[in-house]
């Protein structure tokens, strides 16, 4: 890959997120924003007179003849990321795919296959990964802080955090999934990158349609126009992974249930030296008498591997042959293929081996 001087992007959705996206783009010093795409046009001509982007279209298709584009960040309706993100791909653009990667593995596959065909940068852009808190206690495990890592439990669990019912979200031919594809699958990512652990062997899990269904449960994101669409996706989940050198993961994730906080969210480790939670930065261990005295200390301090904590700048440095993606395929892939096994195995009832 020839590496780039500065990087021209195009934006495919102009909904909520590609708001705080056009910004982080356009701070970066070698990039910028110069197209826009929405079959919604009024959304599009909002976004770029605020953000001071020239070029504005209705379909993806004319946004990708623009041979100006170096890369673009998609961030649409779940349904339309892998079709978007191939046919990015095609016109030889590189790419940055909003979360969750795909409706399933399969689909997730046919984009990783095309962008090493074609030799372009692919990546999703778990933002979650990049803030102080994460890398803190990532670069921890990496000095081998906590000992054997054998058991981490990660969730979001919302009281009421449905993004407005009546929209593409509450959808499962749109959305594949619901809490689970929204949030489920940040806390999953996150465990996995803190505790370095991409190699899962079997998974159990249940979903839950017990809120959105009933018209409850709505939270405040989102600006979709609200429609008569179906709620028929989940808005609670559970899940027990194994991996192969015999650690497990708990993930649990809700956009409604009843509980006493209206928001929950963590990655908490059990290490056999010294256990952590990643928000806040928190290290739990011995004293120097294990018998007497414990320990419990803020991991705020130092320098960060990614000072701009940002996925948008990580591309781009990428792109500009300075920087590691910090979101590899690989890793994006096992992430999707657990998140298929939760589907199949609350269908079935039965655990799923990878
Ligand atoms: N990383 C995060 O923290 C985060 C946060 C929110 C949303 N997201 C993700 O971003 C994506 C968009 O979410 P949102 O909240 O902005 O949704 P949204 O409903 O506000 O916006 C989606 C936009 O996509 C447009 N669209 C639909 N089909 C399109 C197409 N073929 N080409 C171009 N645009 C098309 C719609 O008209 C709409 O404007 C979702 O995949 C969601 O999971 C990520």
């Amino acid at each position: 890959m020839k590496a780039l001087n500065t990087v021209n992007f195009g934006l495919i959705g102009a909904g909520a997120i590609a708001w705080s996206a056009a910004e982080a783009i356009n701070k970066h010093a070698n990039a910028r924003v110069r197209a826009i795409s929405d079959p919604n046009l009024d959304r599009a001509r909002a976004l770029a007179a605020a953000r001071d982007i020239p070029a504005v279209s209705a379909s993806a298709e004319e946004l990708l003849a623009d041979r100006g584009l170096d890369a673009v960040y998609i961030a649409t309706p779940n349904k339309f990321h892998a079709p978007l993100a191939r046919l990015a791909l095609a016109a030889g653009k590189h790419v940055i795919l909003e979360k969750p990667f795909a409706m399933n593995y399969a689909e997730a596959r046919q984009v990783t296959d095309l962008a090493a065909k074609k030799g372009l940068a692919f990546t999703v852009g778990m933002n979650q990964r990049f803030n102080a808190d994460s890398q803190r206690v990532r670069a921890l495990v990496e000095k081998n802080f906590f000992g054997e890592i054998y058991h981490a439990k990660a969730y979001w669990r919302r009281r009421a955090g449905i993004p407005r019912l009546g929209t593409w979200f509450g959808n499962k031919a749109l959305a594949g999934a619901g809490s689970l594809y929204d949030i489920g699958v940040h806390m999953l990512d996150l465990c996995l990158h803190v505790i370095g652990n991409f190699d899962p062997v079997s998974v159990s899990g249940q979903t839950y349609t017990k809120f959105g269904n009933r018209g409850l449960g709505e939270g405040g994101w989102g600006n979709s126009e609200r429609g008569d669409i179906k709620f028929d996706v989940d808005d609670f989940a559970t899940a027990l992974i194994r991996f192969r050198n015999g650690a497990t993961v708990t993930l649990d994730t809700s956009w409604a249930c009843h509980q006493a906080d209206g928001n929950r969210d963590n990655v908490e480790i059990n290490g056999t030296e010294a256990g952590a939670t990643v928000r806040p930065a928190r290290v739990y261990r011995y004293g120097k008498n294990p018998l007497t005295s414990y320990e419990v200390i803020d991991v705020d301090k130092g320098p960060l591997a990614l000072p701009h904590q940002c996925r948008f700048h990580n591309f781009i440095n990428h792109l500009r042959g300075k920087e590691a993606l910090l979101v590899t395929v690989p890793q994006a892939l096992t992430v999707q293929k657990i998140l298929d096994a939760i589907a199949r195995s609350s269908k079935t009832g039965r655990e799923v081996r990878l």
